[in-house]
């Protein structure tokens, strides 16, 4: 596919879908992808960081260093309660969203909402994150740490991610806008198994 041609028509889900949330670990893509699904259905996108940044005024990295994570996670579980009353919506989490409970039970008690993992190598996942810092305009990432710290941090919420996910993508090799198609494509039929509703 031609990356810079976005695909025409827009694609149809089922009706009981009214929200998606992608989540994965830093570097899966989350924001990219959401942004595209956003704009292929026609409805809101909103990255819970960038949310967080604006209702505060500060980003996340002076809100780590400032007020400390568990100030940010107290920020991140109520952006998402918030995001979560939306119909018609794009969620991108924030990669460590999955370690607070309190953000697991919104997810799992939320009609409607279909969450989705995009996964890649750890390998892959790490050098996309390296290569963002190279732009001066992404967002620092407080816990990225070193490989090491980083490949433990994933191999810990592994599971995490696969309690929330109603589907899971790999990412690996393709484009985010082929990403963003293969996830459409899934959604067609049949009902994902854990769709909650
Ligand atoms: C975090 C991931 C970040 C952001 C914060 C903490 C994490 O989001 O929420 O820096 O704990 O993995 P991305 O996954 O969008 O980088």
């Amino acid at each position: 596919m031609n990356d810079s041609e976005p695909p025409v028509g827009q694609p149809d889900l089922p009706a009981s879908i009214q929200r998606l949330v992608l989540t994965g670990f830093m570097g899966s893509g989350k924001t990219t992808i959401g942004r595209l699904l956003g704009t292929r259905l026609g409805w809101r996108f909103v990255d819970l960081d960038e949310e967080i940044e604006r209702q505060v005024g500060r980003t996340i990295a002076e809100i780590f260093a400032q007020s400390g994570e568990p100030a940010f996670r107290h920020l991140e579980t109520e952006a998402l309660r918030s995001s979560l009353r939306d119909s018609r919506v794009v969620i991108a989490l924030g990669g460590g969203a999955v370690e607070t409970q309190a953000n697991l039970d919104l997810l799992a008690k939320s009609d409607g909402t279909l969450a989705i993992l995009l996964t890649a190598a750890f390998d892959t996942l790490y050098e996309r994150c390296l290569r963002q810092t190279l732009n001066p305009k992404s967002a620092v990432r407080p816990l990225l740490g070193d490989p090491i710290s980083a490949a433990e941090r994933l191999a810990r919420r592994n599971a995490l991610y696969q309690s929330v996910a109603g589907l899971i993508v790999n990412t690996s090799g393709q484009t985010p806008r082929e990403t963003t198609e293969t996830i459409l494509q899934s959604l067609k039929t049949p009902l994902p198994p854990k769709l909650s509703s």
